[in-house]
C-alpha cells in the first residue's frame, strides 16, 4: 500500500464518530419504507434495508479506491451502493467496470441517473438486489459501508472472490476476518476520522474462541 497519502495511524477518538454513524445508519434504515410511502413516488423496498443510506464523503471514496489500487481491468462492486458514488467514481477515474447492488429503489434510480449524467453508463451497472444474494465471483474489488454484523454475514460470499481481490470496509470491520491493514483517513469534507479496513483474498479467518 502507498504511504504518501493523508492516511494516518488509528486513533481512538474516532469511536464517537463511529457510534454516531451506526445510530444514523440504523435510524435511516427504519425510516426508509415509511418515508418512501409518505413523500416519494418510487416504490418501497421489497425487503426492509438492513441499514439505511448514509453517504461516504467523496474524498474517502477516492482514498478507498486508491488504497485498493484500482485499475482499468478491475471490476469494482459496492454492496449497498446508495447513490452509486463508489462505482461511478471507479469508472470515471480509473476507467473500470463498476457494479452496484442496492435494495432501495429510490437510490437505484438516483444511482442509474447519476451514472448517465456523468457519462459512465456503459461501464456502470446498478442492480436492485439484496446484497446477501449476490454472486461475487466476477468482482476484483469490493467496497463496504455496512455494520459489522452485516459484514460478517457476507463472509461466505466474500470467500468466492478470485485470488488477489481487495475488500475495503469503511468505518466498520469484518469481525470474523483478520484485516491486512487498518487505517484512519481524515476527510477534508466532514473533518472527521474515517476507519478503513483492508482485506485481500485468500481471506484470513479469525479462529473461533
Ligand atoms: C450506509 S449506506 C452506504 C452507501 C454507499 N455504499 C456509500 O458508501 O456512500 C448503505 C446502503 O445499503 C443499502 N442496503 C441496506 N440493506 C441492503 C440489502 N440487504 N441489500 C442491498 N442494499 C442494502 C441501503 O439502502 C443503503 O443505501
Amino acid at each position: 500500500m502507498g504511504t504518501n497519502s493523508p492516511t494516518v495511524t488509528l486513533k481512538a477518538d474516532s469511536m464517537f464518530h463511529r457510534s454516531s454513524v451506526r445510530f444514523v445508519m440504523c435510524l435511516a434504515g427504519c425510516l426508509a419504507i415509511a418515508v418512501t410511502f409518505a413523500v416519494e413516488p418510487t416504490p418501497a423496498p421489497k425487503k426492509k434495508p438492513d441499514v439505511g443510506f448514509y453517504a461516504t464523503t467523496q474524498d474517502v471514496v477516492e482514498e478507498i479506491l486508491r488504497l485498493a489500487k484500482v485499475g482499468k481491468d478491475d471490476v469494482v462492486c459496492d454492496l449497498g451502493c446508495g447513490d452509486g458514488r463508489f462505482v461511478i467514481t471507479a469508472a470515471k477515474r480509473h476507467g473500470c467496470r463498476g457494479v452496484g447492488y442496492e435494495i432501495d429503489p429510490k437510490y437505484v434510480k438516483i444511482a442509474r441517473e447519476s451514472a448517465k449524467k456523468q457519462d459512465v453508463e456503459a461501464l456502470v451497472t446498478i442492480h436492485e438486489q439484496d446484497i446477501f444474494t449476490v454472486d461475487l465471483k466476477p468482482m476484483t474489488v469490493v467496497t463496504l459501508f455496512l455494520l459489522p454484523e452485516l459484514n460478517d454475514r457476507l463472509i461466505p460470499q466474500l470467500e468466492k472472490l478470485p485470488k488477489g481481490a481487495r475488500i475495503i470496509s469503511h468505518e466498520f470491520d469484518v469481525p470474523g476476518l483478520v484485516a491486512d491493514k487498518e487505517l484512519t483517513f481524515v476527510s477534508k469534507q466532514d473533518e472527521s476520522e474515517h476507519l478503513l479496513y483492508i482485506y485481500t483474498t485468500p481471506l484470513k479467518k479469525k479462529l473461533a474462541k
